[in-house]
């Protein structure tokens, strides 16, 4: 786990937040055992910025990974940074309902680890529509 929470500080320093103040970084193990990271993106028409999730996700794809195995995911300080509603659909894409979320501080400290069953129970995946 530490290895997915360093990375997810070295992307957390290269967040474009200038707007909320609020940088995030998060970072995904897939099912080769890579890892891979991201950060929140704000842009001037505030509703286009994107997640730091989003950000991993798009990477780990890009990079031939197909599954999410683990995740890491910190903001600012020792505030609890889960991953926000449309993240956790987003993670649901590619992850089992018992893959670990750590949210940790920005330090890298835990502070929790959930399920993604835990943040999105009774969820709606892709399995729904076969
Ligand atoms: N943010 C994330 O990157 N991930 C989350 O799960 C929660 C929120 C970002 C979006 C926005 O750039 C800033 O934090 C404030 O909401």
């Amino acid at each position: 786990m530490r290895d997915l929470v360093d990375a997810a500080i070295v992307a957390r320093a290269k967040a474009h937040a200038p707007y909320s103040k609020f940088y995030v970084g998060a970072a995904m193990r897939d099912e080769h055992g890579l890892i891979h990271a991201g950060a929140n993106m704000e842009n001037a028409a505030y509703p286009q910025g994107w997640c730091a999730e989003c950000s991993a996700i798009a990477h780990l794809i890009m990079a031939g990974g197909t599954r999410i195995k683990e995740v890491a995911v910190l903001g600012n300080g020792a505030t609890l940074c889960t991953p926000c509603g449309g993240c956790r659909q987003k993670i649901r894409e590619f992850a089992a309902g018992d893959v670990k979320i750590h949210c940790c501080t920005e330090q890298g400290t835990l502070i929790r680890t959930f399920t993604l069953d835990e943040l999105l129970p009774a969820s709606f995946g892709p399995e729904n529509l076969r």
